[in-house]
């Protein structure tokens, strides 16, 4: 029995996938009792839970082989680090409760530092925290999600502007389709390692301007490629509706970029290939009502 966090998102749910595919026993947990109902369909077991409510996460987690766990950003907590480190502590006391033998963390370039990496450094604890708990962990280090450009497409859209976080928008960067880091897990979750270990997911490399140039193909329109100075980034994203503090952890995060902070830094790397018009086709296709 494998047990999936997040599988409502888009990397769980593409693990949650896989493992069903292929005929194995899988334990989704979930929030709501909609979401349930839909793996049931599928054939998955399920819990509703919460990751922060450890007694139920922890009974979620009995008799499983292997669990694949994020640590999900809210960008609306009054305190990120509290959020961050309830979440780190209710899902290492579960881990360790049941001694779950193999834990998948979607984590992120940048964990392996302390600071200086806005929301990143939660990982960073959660990294560690799992290594106390005695199981095997592997921390998969994703670089950008190639879906981040999810962000700006009403405002290509809308007004022609793709808006660029950097110093440069020509400096190739490796970006990874979500859908790769769900089948890294899924595989990784069947064919468990012997010991713990950090692994880069590293994606085809892309500028922000050639994802400009794609986007604006896939909607019909030019993009003028507008810089944004670093001195800018917070009152930007204040702009955009984001709290202060919330603001000033991601423009640490893009100066944590700019610093190539977030570099691979692992003990090994595994390259994935799905290229970025591909995963922009599927965000911009119709959807079905
Ligand atoms: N964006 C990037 O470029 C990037 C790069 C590296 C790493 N990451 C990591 O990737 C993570 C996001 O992964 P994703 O894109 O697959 O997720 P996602 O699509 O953003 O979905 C988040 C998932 O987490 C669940 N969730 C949120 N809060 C929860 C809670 N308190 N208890 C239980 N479940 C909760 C959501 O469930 P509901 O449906 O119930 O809300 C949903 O299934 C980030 O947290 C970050 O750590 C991101």
């Amino acid at each position: 029995m494998y047990a999936i966090a997040g599988a409502t998102g888009r990397v769980g749910s593409v693990t949650a996938q896989i493992l069903l595919n292929a005929g194995v026993d899988v334990r989704v947990l979930v929030r709501r009792k909609s979401d349930a109902e839909a793996w049931e369909t599928q054939g998955a077991e399920t819990r509703i839970t919460s990751l922060e409510d450890q007694a139920v996460l922890s009974d979620a987690l009995d008799d499983v082989a292997g669990l694949f766990v994020l640590l999900p950003f809210n960008l609306c907590a009054d305190n990120l680090e509290a959020h961050a480190d309830a979440l780190i502590a209710s899902i290492t006391g579960a881990v360790a409760a049941q001694q779950v033998p193999h834990v998948i963390l979607l984590s992120s370039g940048g964990a392996d530092l302390a600071q200086g990496t806005g929301p990143i450094t939660g990982l960073h604890r959660l990294e560690q925290a799992l290594l106390a708990t005695g199981t095997i962990a592997t921390a998969l280090r994703s670089g950008h999600f190639q879906e981040k450009v999810t962000d700006v497409i009403d405002v290509a859209r809308s007004t022609g502007i793709y808006p660029v976080f950097a110093a440069s928008a020509d400096v190739p960067l490796p970006m990874v389709a979500t859908r790769d880091i769900g089948a890294v897990a899924a595989q990784m979750l069947l064919s468990p390692p012997a010991r713990s270990e950090a692994i880069d997911i590293i994606g085809p490399s892309y500028t922000e301007r050639d994802v400009a140039t794609m986007l604006g193909e896939g909607l019909g329109r030019e993009l003028h490629v507008a810089m944004m100075p670093e001195e800018a980034w917070a009152d930007a994203l204040i702009d955009a509706g984001f709290r202060p503090h919330i603001a000033a952890s991601l423009a640490e995060l893009y100066r944590a970029g700019e610093q190539g902070l977030l570099a691979p830094r692992g003990d090994r790397s595994i390259r994935v290939e799905t290229s970025i018009d591909v995963t922009l086709d599927r965000l911009l296709a119709p959807r079905a009502e």
